[in-house]
């Protein structure tokens, strides 16, 4: 491939252990497929070439943290492992209590369990399809407030993850302090394509939410690459260190859980963190009730001393550089093509918009999930849709979709896992497929669940 200007990552580590990838026949690709319902989520690992379904429990753990787990310690209750995270977290989240959990969803039900009721709305910039869910679960509504720039993949704001704060007024207004238990701020907005959340809007935010005595909760899966984002972006942080900054931002919240499968760089683990101690024991009552004793949280003894180790690593500012620019690597390859991308580049992902990539494909035949089955069927690539399928909600009376108003695929880059070539490989790919896009045909739902149907969905080709 003959690239031109952007420059791929030096990566700040050489590789020391090495998993075995194997290139699956076009035949084998159409009938796992077939097999799959047309659905990436069912297709079996060992048939994918290249996994960008998740930035999530994908990452490579350095020899620092597969050392850790040798060292972990199994004790039921008052484990060193656990004291090791607990210190980790709160150097930087700097809150009173540590809760571990097996994952962030986990954390998430906890949480919610403690405070919110049935008639209750918790605003976000954006939730996450588990966040939303287990608000829902609660009985409650889950509302996103993100900035209008948000929804236009054009726009080159900087800070696309922050949240509206004259609508979060208004609505504050509108519903009664008394219906909103808490407020959240989603770092990087996932959803909403990886985008950062500003320390301007995340302290003006907090201080709506203080005058109005509503706390504020952080979703932190990727607090590093959204202080990182800050240093690089926002005025007065060039001279910090992702320390500094995660802990301002940190400093204007009474609490966050997180999904230590992104930014801890683990493959497994969440934790709830938090200050106030009447709320600490409901959540770790919850977390008794369906995790495990509160040193351990569902996770073993070796879990813990990796995240807390991945909590220390992700903070290197060579890495999140090296991480970063390999996202936007290939962004870079991909625009310069003229392939339709979101911008700014996330953290984590780049976002195709999917309906500009597919013109000829209507809302209503998910072009987003063709895109994903296409990418598979290609390439051998696995991504995943968010738009339609994922996000669509159906009017009560009529039963018909409401779509999202942005249609997405996103290529999530698992941490440390591959290589420039590879992502070269992707660029290439994608490209290939842009250049024969008329090909692609629309999709039809033959089976799906009420709740988070994308995991069990199964489709077919029009
Ligand atoms: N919040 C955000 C912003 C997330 O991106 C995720 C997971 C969660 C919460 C839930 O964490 O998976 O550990 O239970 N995101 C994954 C993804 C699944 O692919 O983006 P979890």
């Amino acid at each position: 491939m003959n690239i031109k200007s952007p420059k791929p990552p030096l990566e700040p580590f050489r590789i020391k252990s090495v998993e075995r990838i194997k290139p699956v026949s076009r035949r084998e690709r159409e009938n796992v497929l077939k097999e799959s319902g047309f659905n990436v989520f069912n297709i079996p690992a060992e048939k994918v070439l290249i996994d960008l379904l998740t930035d999530s429990g994908t990452s490579a753990m350095s020899d620092h943290q597969w050392a850790g787990l040798m060292v972990g310690d199994e004790s039921y209750a008052g484990a060193r492992s656990f004291y090791h995270l607990e210190a980790a977290v709160k150097n930087i989240f700097c809150f009173k209590h540590v809760i571990p959990a097996h994952q962030g969803r986990a954390a998430e039900r906890i949480l919610f369990g403690a405070m919110v009721k049935k008639g209750d709305y918790v605003p976000s910039n954006n939730h996450f399809d588990t966040t939303r869910a287990n608000v829902e679960a609660r009985g409650a509504a889950a509302v996103d407030l993100v900035i209008d720039e948000a929804y236009n993949p054009d726009s080159d704001y900087p800070f696309k993850g922050d949240m509206d704060t004259s609508r979060l007024k208004k609505f504050i207004e509108k519903k009664g302090t008394g219906k909103i238990p808490l407020a959240m701020l989603t770092i990087t907005n996932n959803s909403g394509g990886g985008q950062p959340v500003s320390l301007r809007n995340i302290r003006e935010v907090s201080q709506i939410c203080k005058q109005h005595r509503i706390p504020l909760f952080f979703d932190a899966c990727r607090f590093a690459e959204n202080a990182y984002f800050i240093k690089k972006r926002e005025k007065g942080y060039e001279g910090k260190s992702i320390l500094d900054i995660a802990q301002e931002i940190f400093s204007y919240g009474q609490g966050a859980t997180m999904s230590a499968k992104k930014d801890a760089l683990v493959n497994i683990g969440g934790f709830v963190t938090l200050d106030d101690d009447k709320l600490a024991e409901k959540v770790k009552n919850l977390l008794i009730l369906g995790e495990g004793f509160p040193t351990y949280g569902g996770l073993a003894g070796r879990d813990l001393e990796a995240i807390a180790r991945g909590l220390e690593e992700v903070l290197e500012e060579d890495y999140l550089d090296y991480r970063v620019s390999q996202v936007a690597y290939l962004g870079q390859l991909l625009d310069q093509a003229g392939v339709p991308v979101l911008k700014p580049f996330g953290g984590h992902a780049i976002y195709l918009l999917a309906d500009r990539f597919l013109p000829h494909i209507p809302r209503h035949q998910y072009p987003g999930w063709a895109l994903t089955v296409a990418l598979y069927r290609q390439a051998g690539i696995r991504t995943s849709e968010i738009g339609a399928i994922m996000f669509a909600k159906k009017d009560a009376k009529t039963g018909r979709e409401i779509f999202p108003k942005l249609e997405l695929v996103r290529l999530a880059i698992p941490r440390r896992v591959y290589t420039s070539a590879q992502i070269e490989y992707v660029a290439e790919a994608i490209i290939r497929l842009y250049e024969n896009r008329d090909e692609v045909r629309g999709m039809r739902i033959v089976r799906e669940s009420p709740q988070l149907r994308h995991f069990t969905i199964r489709m077919e080709e029009i």
